[in-house]
């Protein structure tokens, strides 16, 4: 989603905020901008597109300051009169915005009569805003800023220049991630630390409803009503070589094959030197304390949540309810006596899920966020947080961060059923049986020409696929399709295999795909009848199959897992299908259209 790059005081202002722009851009973005300051002259420069044509209009363009920005449309079309940063009324004020401003309609009609506008955007109100107060009715910038950002209702994170002051970069933000990179004499502001590595470590946080001056040599962090705030800079363990592509030609092909070693990360960072499994107390005592877990979360990490849940229902003996985020945030249910909510997000920055969270916060229920990203939003606003240990995710097809969320979520469930003396916890050796999966993802991942050769016989023209499983495979199904379709367009749907003649089957017709997973030996013979149904109805069938349900007919059989692991394994072939059939059609497989990795906006 859209992202913001900005710096102050150095002489490569430009190649600072490009490079950070591409480091932004596996985020999904449509149009993209950069206004420069502290040159000869000031410039300001949008593209429609990829940064790449944002770059080849920057020749010439220097300075000492700038503020960039990617957009992912909301407000207006992609266009370069809606690509940010925006301009005041005089063109004095320049500001680049992520979010989503509540009240610009109202905001432009009490106080910008007269104004004109170039596009559509919410951000153009709120830089007119500034623009009115400081230059209509006399406030300084600071005041002016701190005026509108009482005015303005919704989520932000911005970033202002005085065009007419290369020395200071104003920023607040309420809702929307964004951060500050102390560098050697010049500083930065960001709304991912990835655009930033490569200049440095060192951050500073931002909390809701502040505002920061950011000069070269100088950061203030204010509330709106100007009360100083003390904050102090941490050190980020991010690793430049983390981002790179290295040798691969996408990076979720990159990242499917980095799960094998993203288990046994898992492993070291969740048990002790002597192999036992650690996890902290607070968190075991906050699920002892529950009657019942509630799992929220969005898209990917959502289908986590359905794989993890019998395992956590079993091993912690609480019941496990599932939302998704972007309907609980405006209806939450009938709650039990004592709730935990568990946050499964990859970003922590999920809009729809924090604003579940900040509801959860003001009801006072206890919460965990289990993220791969430490430090951002949900993480730091929840009482709890797991790691997911899986380095950055930067495809936007999510793939070791869910088999990494499901892992995660088996020490949570491990240990705190080895407090509670549950006898299947006690029985469960995690850290085998993970390794057995690491091991059954390595070989599936070695099959990948045959699986490839599959693909291509079964995919590389339909328009429409289904993927079927019962029990933990419907699960896995979910999330198969998911990936098919966000990427490759396919239409796909995951399917409770015996549901499909309730309604679903009408649509099979001759060569239908229909992709089977089968791992559960109780479920897969009834599975295999809703094969057969298909079948005989004209469906193309692939099976991928776990070794003890097996046939010699199966396409793609996979190791044998404990089964509450088995979704770890089994998702990774389906990767591994959506990777191909995009490969096939000639679509970036990494960058999706209309799709953004870090879904910031409601
Ligand atoms: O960062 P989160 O895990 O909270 O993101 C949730 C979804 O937006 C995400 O999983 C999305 O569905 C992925 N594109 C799926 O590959």
């Amino acid at each position: 989603m859209c992202g913001i790059v900005g710096v102050v005081g150095n002489t490569n202002a430009t190649d600072i905020l490009i490079q950070g722009l591409e480091k932004l851009e596996y985020r999904g973005y449509d149009s993209a901008g950069i206004f420069v300051l502290g040159g000869a002259e000031n410039h300001l420069v949008k593209a429609v597109g990829r940064i790449a044509e944002l770059s080849a209009k920057t020749a010439g363009v220097e300075g000492t300051t700038g503020i960039g920005h990617t957009r992912w449309a909301t407000h207006g079309k992609p266009t370069e009169d809606n690509a940010h940063p925006h301009r005041s009324e005089t063109e004095r004020f320049v500001l680049v915005h992520n979010g989503v401003i509540e009240n610009y309609l109202e905001i432009k009609e009490e106080y910008l009569a007269g104004h004109h506008f170039k596009g559509q955007t919410d951000t153009e109100i709120a830089v007119h805003l500034i623009g009115k107060f400081a230059e209509e009715d006399g406030l300084s910038v600071l005041e002016a800023f701190k005026k509108a950002l009482h005015i303005i209702r919704g989520s932000y994170a911005f970033a202002l220049v005085d065009s007419q002051d290369p020395e200071v970069i104003y920023v607040a933000k309420n809702k929307s991630p964004l951060l500050i990179g102390l560098g050697q004499d010049y500083n930065m502001v960001c709304s991912d630390a990835m655009a930033m590595i490569r200049e440095t470590n060192q951050y500073m946080e931002i909390h809701d409803q502040e505002l920061v001056i950011v000069k070269a040599d100088s950061v203030e962090v204010q509330d709106y009503d100007g009360n100083s705030r003390e904050r102090a800079s941490y050190t980020a363990e991010l690793d430049l070589s983390d981002i790179g592509k290295g040798t691969y030609p996408y990076y979720m092909l990159k990242e499917i094959d980095e799960q094998p070693t993203v288990m046994r990360k898992l492993i070291q960072a969740y048990t002790d030197e002597s192999g036992q499994v650690v996890v902290d107390p607070a968190i075991i005592k906050a699920v002892q304390d529950a009657d019942r877990i509630y799992i929220l979360a969005a898209g990917t990490s959502y289908h986590a949540g359905f794989a993890s849940k019998k395992m956590l229902e079993e091993l912690t003996d609480t019941p496990v309810e599932l939302g998704i985020s972007s309907e609980w945030g405006y209806g939450m249910p009938l709650l039990s006596k004592k709730p935990l909510f568990i946050f499964i997000s990859q970003s922590g920055e999920t809009a729809d899920s924090r604003q579940v969270l900040v509801k959860a916060n003001e009801m006072g229920i206890p919460s965990l966020t289990v993220t791969n990203v430490p430090g951002s939003t949900l993480s730091r606003e929840a009482n709890h947080t797991m790691l997911l240990h899986a380095g950055p995710e930067i495809a936007v097809a999510s793939t070791k961060a869910y088999t990494a969320q499901i892992a995660a979520l088996a020490f949570l469930a491990k240990a705190v059923g080895e407090a509670n003396g549950n006898a299947k916890a006690q029985a469960f050796d995690l850290v085998h049986e993970l390794s057995i999966v690491a091991q059954s993802i390595e070989s599936t991942l070695s099959e990948k020409e045959t699986i490839e050769a599959k693909v291509r016989e079964l995919l590389e023209t339909t328009r429409n696929a289904f993927y079927i499983g019962r029990g933990q495979d419907y699960y896995v199904a979910m999330e198969a399709s998911l990936k098919l379709k966000e990427i490759s367009y396919i239409q796909c749907e995951g399917f409770a295999a015996g549901e499909l003649k309730h309604g679903t089957i009408a649509l099979i017709e001759e060569g239908t795909p229909v992709l089977a997973l089968l791992s559960d030996p109780v479920l897969a013979n009834h599975t295999r009848g809703n094969i057969q149904e298909v079948a005989a109805r004209g469906a193309k069938v692939l099976t991928i199959a776990e070794e003890n349900v097996a046939k010699d007919t199966d396409d793609i059989v996979l190791t044998t897992v404990h089964p509450y692991l088995s979704p770890i394994s089994m998702v990774v072939p389906t990767q591994l299908v959506a990777y191909f059939a995009t490969l096939h059609r000639g679509l970036d497989v990494d960058k999706p259209r209309n799709l953004a990795k870090s879904v910031t906006v409601e």
